[in-house]
């Protein structure tokens, strides 16, 4: 069985926690983790498991102008911010926008900084949508990670990042005809 683990990231949070997510979705599937960019049609039509997430901005999803002034604040003097190696791909909303219709499995995470969600918005509220607007069953509530106001991930997450990798991982499988 294979999971299929899509991110985009900006300043690397969301990278470092796709890379957790995978390691704990790997004690159930065989797993690949690709940026936006490299997340091919073939790619998810091969997955039986999609796992899509993205830093939230402005209180959802990043958008064009969103990920320009994300890669302002890394080029400002004295930023101790660093851009991904893959920060200049595409978007997760066109992406995902672009997804075709299937009958899958799917589940959601974001980062995002460390408050109140009401307040701080959840990138992966707009992506289960768009997920299960594309055919996709949610496999358990979208997930967030934190990072600091420094945009750093915070003690622990990324452990908490594996975990939930194998909690989905195993949930997954009780909905999928072979595991039946
Ligand atoms: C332009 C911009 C807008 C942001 N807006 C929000 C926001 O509305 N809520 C929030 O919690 N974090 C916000 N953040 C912080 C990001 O969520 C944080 O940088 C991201 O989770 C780090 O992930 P990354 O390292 O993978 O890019 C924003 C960051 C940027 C650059």
């Amino acid at each position: 069985m294979r999971a299929l683990v899509v991110y985009e990231s900006m300043y690397g949070n969301t990278r470092v926690v796709a890379g957790e997510i995978a390691d704990g979705l790997r004690v159930a599937y065989e797993v690949t983790v690709v940026p936006v960019a490299e997340a091919t049609a073939d790619l998810v039509a091969g997955a039986d498991l999609l796992v899509v997430g993205g830093p939230t901005h402005m209180h959802g999803l990043s958008s064009a102008s969103s990920r320009r002034m994300a890669a302002q604040g890394a080029a400002k003097d004295g930023s101790e911010l660093r851009l991904d190696p893959d920060a200049g791909g595409p978007g997760l909303h066109d992406w995902l926008k672009d997804l075709g219709r299937r009958d899958g499995l799917a589940a959601a995470f974001d980062t995002r900084i460390n408050g109140v969600p009401a307040f701080t918005g959840r990138a992966s509220r707009p992506i289960a949508k768009l997920l299960k607007r594309h055919g996709y069953r949610l496999i358990g509530a979208p997930e967030s990670f934190l990072v600091s106001s420094q945009n750093t991930l915070l003690d622990g997450e990324a452990g908490r990042a594996r975990r939930w990798g194998m909690t989905i991982g195993a949930a997954s499988k009780t909905y999928l005809p072979a595991h039946a």
